[in-house]
């Protein structure tokens, strides 16, 4: 018996983060924020003074990377080199640049290696004794995971993830914040929309639109596909 593999994939501000660890949370899996791998590389990049534009050095950076990435849903921790980032690399700094990082093919090839193992180690025993692992982020249903348990994409209207995020970060859905908030959400997905997926379902991907959803009825959907999908497998 192994264990169970789930894959959600979503744009930003989708709340793939927060129903990714719910669905973790509930069925004890491990929770693998994908994203934040892209973040640490480029928070790595800058600690080192590594240019971003040198798509060599950058994907070296990101096969040597020492990261330890904590699988537990409820510690989300991120460490590199020993360097506590959890924090950091939420930073706007980061989130303005990260799509450099995560358009530079190399990059994502050695992010895929790790991701794989990952998902291999946890399957079999790692951190969740072998009850499986929740992965999150983009091309995760179609590249990372295609025989995934469950592959679900979230997904939600333009202007609903822009007041989301512009309430998260800025506590306001005034215009400026609104504006303030386009650049991060909008700006950053159309970039990284040329090298991965996370509009379109592939076949055999669940879609769930939060868009006029509130956050417990998609907790609540997202938990019926899981458990939907898991029942007829
Ligand atoms: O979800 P996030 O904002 O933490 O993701 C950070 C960046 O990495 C963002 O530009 C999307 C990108 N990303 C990606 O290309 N593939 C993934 N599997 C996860 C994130």
């Amino acid at each position: 018996m192994t264990g169970v593999v789930i894959a959600l994939d979503g744009p930003s501000g989708s709340g793939k983060s927060t129903v990714g660890r719910h669905l973790a949370r509930v069925h004890r899996l491990g929770c693998l924020d994908t994203g934040a791998q892209f973040r640490a590389v480029a928070w790595y990049c800058d600690a080192h003074g590594i240019d971003l534009a040198d798509g060599d050095g950058v994907a070296v950076a990101a096969r040597d990377l020492p990261l330890e990435q904590s699988l537990d849903p409820d510690d989300q921790r991120v460490v590199v080199g020993g360097v506590d980032v959890t924090d950091a690399i939420r930073e706007p700094r980061i989130s303005t640049v990260v799509s450099q990082v995560a358009t530079n093919l190399e990059v994502r090839a050695e992010l895929r290696r790790r991701q794989r193992s990952t998902i291999a180690a946890e399957v079999a025993g790692g951190w969740s004794d072998g009850r499986g692992i929740l992965v999150e982020g983009r091309d995760i249903t179609t590249v990372i995971a295609p025989d995934a348990d469950v592959r679900m994409l979230l997904v939600a209207r333009a202007e609903e993830r822009l007041a989301r995020r512009a309430l998260e970060v800025h506590g306001s859905v005034d215009a400026d914040a609104i504006e303030a908030t386009r650049d991060q959400i909008l700006r950053r997905d159309a970039d990284d929309a040329t090298v991965s997926t996370f509009h379109e379902a592939a076949d055999g991907v669940v879609t769930l639109d939060s868009s006029t959803l509130t956050l417990e009825e998609t907790l609540a959907a997202a938990e019926r596909i899981v458990t939907d999908v898991l029942s007829r497998s």
